[in-house]
């Protein structure tokens, strides 16, 4: 049976075995995906297990997306890029680092029919999938990017690698078409930015990379003042279908059934 992993902390809140098991058993492959919590210290021995065959791959979760990067044979371009890695399999005896979050931000983007050429757009975090986000965001043709967090620190340091973005002070709201929210903020029901986003206007598009809450605060207060709003759940899911096709050989089905499945 092959084997196939989540690594992460925290990685209760993680659905990807949830999905990852359903399309397995529906293409009738001898396979198992499960989640596990692990320390820093323990990315060396999880990964030798893929150059030993006894993990067929990885999916790398906060806040390991960057760290798991030393122990790996090879990146693929999207990973060298954002030095982030989401998706880990073995090829030609090489353990190989792939990005899916790229894609998978641009392909949800592309799924709610958002066409982002050419606008503004204003992420907030700066924590490991921002990279991804930057990336697909210059792709699909933004205009502008400006970037706000909390630790301006881990704000300057994503310009050094993207210079033409611009870092706002934690607070300071840009005009802007469309708002990502980025940071952790939202995955306990409760949290909440206190941020005043009514200085951004109405008729825009405020989007969470959050997955596990369909309708976080920072969107709440969104649709509230008048703008379109979307959940993680799409780019989650896509992520997932692109690292499955990978470790598969094959594209697994997207359906309404699938969407669902994900819903709590
Ligand atoms: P990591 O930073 O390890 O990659 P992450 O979950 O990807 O982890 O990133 C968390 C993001 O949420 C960060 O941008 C973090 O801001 P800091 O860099 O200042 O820590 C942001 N974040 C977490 N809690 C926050 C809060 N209460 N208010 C504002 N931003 C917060």
């Amino acid at each position: 049976m092959k084997k196939y992993l989540v690594i992460g902390k925290p990685i209760e809140h993680s659905l990807s075995p949830k999905l990852h098991n359903y399309w397995i058993k529906k293409n009738n492959i001898n396979a198992l995906y499960e989640k596990k919590l692990i320390n820093e210290a323990e990315i060396k021995s999880i990964i030798s297990n893929v150059k030993e065959k006894k993990i067929d791959g990885i999916n790398v979760t906060v806040p390991f997306k960057k760290s798991v990067i030393p122990f790996l044979d090879q990146l693929s371009l999207e990973a060298e890029e954002s030095q982030s890695v989401n998706t880990i399999y073995l090829q030609n005896e090489k353990v190989i680092g792939h990005n899916t979050d790229i894609s998978g931000f641009e392909l949800a983007i592309k799924h709610c029919k958002y066409n982002v050429n050419d606008k503004a757009a204003f992420i907030l975090g700066a924590g490991g999938v921002v990279p991804s986000i930057i990336i697909a965001l210059k792709k699909m043709g933004v205009s502008k990017i400006f970037l706000s967090n909390r630790t301006k620190e881990k704000a300057k340091n994503l310009k050094n690698f993207f210079h033409d973005i611009e870092i706002l002070e934690w607070g300071n709201l840009p005009k802007a078409n469309m708002v990502i929210n980025a940071t952790s903020v939202g995955l306990n029901q409760s949290d909440e930015i206190k941020l005043d986003f009514s200085k951004i206007g109405k008729n825009n598009f405020f989007y969470d990379v959050i997955y596990n809450q369909k309708e976080t605060n920072f969107l709440k207060k969104a649709k509230n003042l008048g703008n379109r709003i979307e959940n993680g759940k799409m780019m989650f899911i896509y992520q997932a279908h692109q690292a499955f096709t990978i470790w598969h050989k094959l594209m697994p089905e997207l359906n309404d059934e699938i969407i669902s499945l994900l819903d709590q």
